[in-house]
Formats: structure tokens, sequence, C-alpha cells
């Protein structure tokens, strides 16, 4: 989908006009030869390839979109968003544009290995250059720029900070079977014991959607089962996939999945939350981007839904961060400057977080000015233990993520058992 919208500002009279406005400012703000689109730079466009395409996800980017009008109101932004959840769709689509030297302008992409697959194909520049023009070398936490740089190179800017291991849940489901709607769980066998209770008053239990949702699922299944220290070492090489600590990790996830909706594999993200929010489903276990839907629909954290991280990983924050490049060859790399220099700004990472439930990736950002969810998001990032979410492009390259993905997929539609899960999960990340 690609969707021309001229910003309502540009008109010559507009541009004019700032460009006065700077003048009287003292000419400081403006420099014509300025890459970042500055007042005076000259009208150009940017395409931005996101999977924000619809929903609570667009909102977010919609206000990200208004404080780059404002920005920069000389460059067009052109929505070259791709629907599907995750990137599901956007990816392999993305994929095939780099190939064939069809670069959008600047693309969504996740910090950590994701990027690094990018990297070593040649597909995406370095931007150290404008952190130091955007002053964004201190903006940022030190760890984030450490996923962001290889070899000293930086490669994006990240937009936002998410948090994975979050379970949705629905009280007046709860309370109908009989249950405690505050009750917390300290291990995935206290919660599952909940569940028969759940599924034997009629509601589905534990609401998934698509093969992505279900890779999300047992990431947080793998952390709350194996513990910080042994599931970093899945990606690191230090934990053994074929061990029988992963098998035992593997049976919880496989006992999860047997308190899920059946319809689950024809749907996204929004619908399994929905199913949450309409009293089909007691938990759904979901990035943070959920709390944006919930609060589009309306409902109210606390009453008409509540949150807690997945049991077993309290204390934790499994982490993902988009972030957005160069790439190499942008037929429009002044306009790409122009986002990125938004992307990075105090007002839109305000602006976009807000909307999108994710947390600023900038340290100066006033938690005030965000939800309630939010702020426990932002003192959990504080203080909690970092790990990197599977799913979202934080601990291993795509090809890697794809082939655990098959294997969950089969595994999920009973094309293999358990030890053949694990072991094609094994040869995924040899
Ligand atoms: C993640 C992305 C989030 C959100 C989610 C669902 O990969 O980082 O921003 O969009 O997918 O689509």
């Amino acid at each position: 989908m690609r969707i021309r919208r001229t910003p309502a500002l540009v008109t010559g009279l507009v541009a004019a006009s700032l460009a006065l406005a700077a003048c009287s400012n003292g000419g400081s703000t403006t420099d014509p030869s300025s890459p970042a689109g500055g007042d005076a730079a000259e009208q150009t466009e940017v395409e931005v390839f996101t999977w924000w395409a619809s929903g609570s996800e667009k909102l977010g980017l919609d206000a990200l979109v208004s404080v780059f009008d404002t920005q920069h109101p000389n460059v067009e932004f052109i929505n070259g968003a791709v629907a599907g959840g995750a990137g599901s769709a956007a990816k392999d689509l993305l994929q095939s544009r780099l190939q064939a030297n069809d670069p959008p302008d600047t693309f969504q992409a996740h910090a950590g290995a994701e990027l690094t697959d990018y990297i070593n194909a040649g597909q995406i520049e370095d931007i150290a250059n404008l952190f130091d023009e955007f002053g964004l070398r201190n903006a940022f936490p030190a760890d984030l720029v450490d996923r962001l740089t290889v070899d000293g190179k930086i490669y994006s800017v990240p937009s936002n900070i998410h948090r994975a291991n979050v379970v949705w849940a629905n009280p007046t489901v709860i309370t109908e079977a009989g249950l405690d709607p505050e009750a917390t769980y300290a291990s995935l066998d206290e919660w599952f014991t909940a569940f028969d209770t759940i599924q034997a008053a009629g509601f589905t239990p534990l609401s998934v959607a698509t093969t992505w949702t279900q890779v999300h699922l047992l990431e947080t299944v793998l952390l709350a089962e194996l513990g910080v220290s042994t599931y970093n070492g899945l990606w690191d090489g230090t934990t053994d996939w074929a061990g029988a600590e992963v098998t035992g990790a593997l049976e919880a996830f496989e006992k999860a999945m047997s308190y899920t909706n059946t319809d689950r594999d024809g749907l996204d993200w929004p619908d399994a939350t929905q199913q949450v929010m309409d009293g089909q489903a007691a938990f759904n276990v979901m990035g943070d981007w959920a709390v944006a839907a919930f609060e589009e629909a309306g409902k109210a954290a606390g009453t008409d839904f509540t949150y807690f991280p997945v049991p077993g990983t309290d204390g934790v924050f499994d982490f993902l961060a988009d972030s957005f490049t160069l790439p190499v060859g942008a037929p429009h790399p002044d306009g790409a400057k122009a986002w990125l220099e938004t992307v990075g700004s105090l007002e839109g990472q305000v602006a976009f977080n807000k909307a999108k439930g994710s947390i600023p990736a900038r340290t100066d950002a006033d938690p005030a000015e965000f939800s309630e969810y939010q702020q426990t998001a932002i003192e959990s990032f504080g203080s909690d233990q970092i790990v990197s979410s599977l799913a979202h492009g934080a601990a291993t390259p795509i090809a890697a993520l794809n082939a655990i993905s098959d294997a969950t997929s089969k595994f999920t539609t009973g094309g293999s058992d358990l030890a053949t899960f694990q072991s094609e999960l094994a040869a995924a990340m040899g």
C-alpha cells in the first residue's frame, strides 16, 4: 500500500514565511546545505516502509507523521506500510525490493540481530554522522546504542522500546469463572491450573493468533521456564537447544497451546487481543502495542483490562525496539534524513509513543506524559533484567527466526511431534 499525502502546510507562501521566521530567529536554524531537510531545503519526499498499516499501530504512525509534517513541511510523507503484524508480510516484500535495488527511502527494522542481516548484506548506510548532527549520541541508553552499532558504525535511529512479556487479561471473564481477577501466578504451572477453571466455565483461557504470535508466546514460555541466563544462552550458543531443559520448556509451550482458540491460524494479533476485550478469552500474551488497542477501543486499565508480566518472568523485561534506517541507494536521502531527525527528536518520540503503547527510546522524556501502563514499563525498563525478543528481531537474524517460525507452525498444526519440533529448533539455531 502506498498512500500519497501532501502535507497541508506546503505552499510557497508558507515556505516563504517559515524561511522569514528562521531569519528573524537569527537565521541559525536554517542551513540550505543541510542534508536533514531543514526549512530552506528543497521540496522532496520520503517513502516510509513499516508494517503499521491499520488500527492502533497506524494511529502511532499518524502521530509521528503529524510531528514530521510540522518539523519538515517541505518533505512529503509517502506511506509505504504493508499490513501484517510483526512484519510478517512486510519483511519478505522488503527483501525483494532491496534485492531488486528498489529500496524505500527508510524502513522499520528491529534493533539487534535483525539489523545485522541488513548490515552484512550491505543494504543500509552507516548513519553515525546523523547521530552527531541531531545530537543523538547521548539521547538513548548506551545498551540500546550498542545494539544499533556494529564495528563502531551506527545503522538506525530507534523510535521506541516495547516489552514483549506481558499478559493482557479480562477481569470480568476471570471473575465469572469463579477466580480472583487480582490473583497473580508465580509460575506457568499455577497459571495453567487457573486455565483449567476458566476452560470449564466455557471461556478460552489464552487467545493467540497466527504463527508469529505463537512464536511470541514460545519465547515468553522459554523465558519463564528457563530463566534469564539459560534463555540468553539460547541466542549466544551456551544453552543446548537439544537438551532436557529445553524439552521441559517445549512441553510447557505445548500445554499452553492446548488452552488456545482453535481459529488461531487465520487471525492476526489484533483479533486475539480483541477476544480478550470481547470477553471470549481470559488472557492474551502480547507485546505492549496491545495497550494501544485497548485504549483505542475505549477500555480502561484496571476495570476493563489488567496486565502483568507473563508468569515466571516477573522482574524481566523482554525487550525489542523499532528503529529506522537509511537504505543504500534510497531515492530520496534528504527526505529520509528528515524522517530520521523527527524519529529521534523528543517531540517525535513523545507523540509516537503516547499513541503506540511503547516507551520512548530517549531517556529525557517526562514519564508523567504517559499512561499508567507505560509508567510501569518505564520503571521496569529501568530496574528489570533486560533480555532480547526472539519474535521481534532482537535475538536472532531473520533466517533463524524464519526457520524457528516454520518449525513452530508445523508443530502447532500437528505436522510434527515434540521431539521433531525440538530437533528442528536446534537445527534452526545450529
Ligand atoms: C513488532 C513491532 C511493533 C508492533 C508489532 C505488531 O515487531 O516491533 O512495533 O508493530 O510488531 O505488529
